[in-house]
């Protein structure tokens, strides 16, 4: 089996390993560093629940190879308590009650913080709304990619919502 020594840094620290190539950033995350909040569900791309933030951006980890993020910094939902705007999202989640379940809640806070910097820095939405406008329609939509069995989407919208005020 083809490995690598891969240098990783998750939530500000960084982590020797060697790996298989072949191994993604969510088992990586899961299976070699016991960061367990991160979710698997579809485990190929359709579903959010492994959504973590990679260099600042959101990304599917079921769908990065670990040993592409050398030198990039990874952020999961274990380190969301000390990021000022992910720990206000998960405020906000507990105070809007926007879970149930609570398997899709990791991929949805880690979603949303990255939503909120694309936000920031201008991307527009998908509906071609300007980003300031960031209407419950527009929230939607840019969070589309993070499903939720339980249907806890409005709870999740409230919040999100508020975050933004
Ligand atoms: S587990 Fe990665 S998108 Fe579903
Ligand atoms: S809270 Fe159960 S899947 Fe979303």
């Amino acid at each position: 089996m083809p490995s690598e020594r891969t240098r990783l840094s998750v939530n500000g620290r960084d982590h020797e390993l060697e790996l298989d190539t072949r191994v993604s950033l969510l088992d990586c995350l899961r299976e070699h560093l016991r960061l367990t909040g991160t979710k698997k569900s579809c485990n190929q791309g359709a579903c959010g629940a492994c959504t973590v933030l990679l260099g600042g951006e959101r990304v599917n980890s079921c769908l990065v190879l670990a040993v592409q993020c050398a030198g990039s910094e990874v952020t999961t939902i274990e380190g969301m308590s000390s990021h000022q705007v992910g720990k206000a999202v998960q405020e906000a989640f507990v105070a809007h009650d926007a879970l149930q379940c609570g398997y899709c809640t990791p991929g949805q806070i880690c979603s949303a913080v990255g939503m909120l910097a694309e936000v920031e820095a201008g991307v527009p939405s998908a509906l071609g709304e300007a980003p300031a406008a960031l209407t419950e329609a527009q929230i939607r939509e840019r969070m589309a990619g993070n499903l939720c069995r339980c249907g806890a989407y409005n709870g999740i919208v409230a919040a999100l919502r508020e975050v933004v005020r």
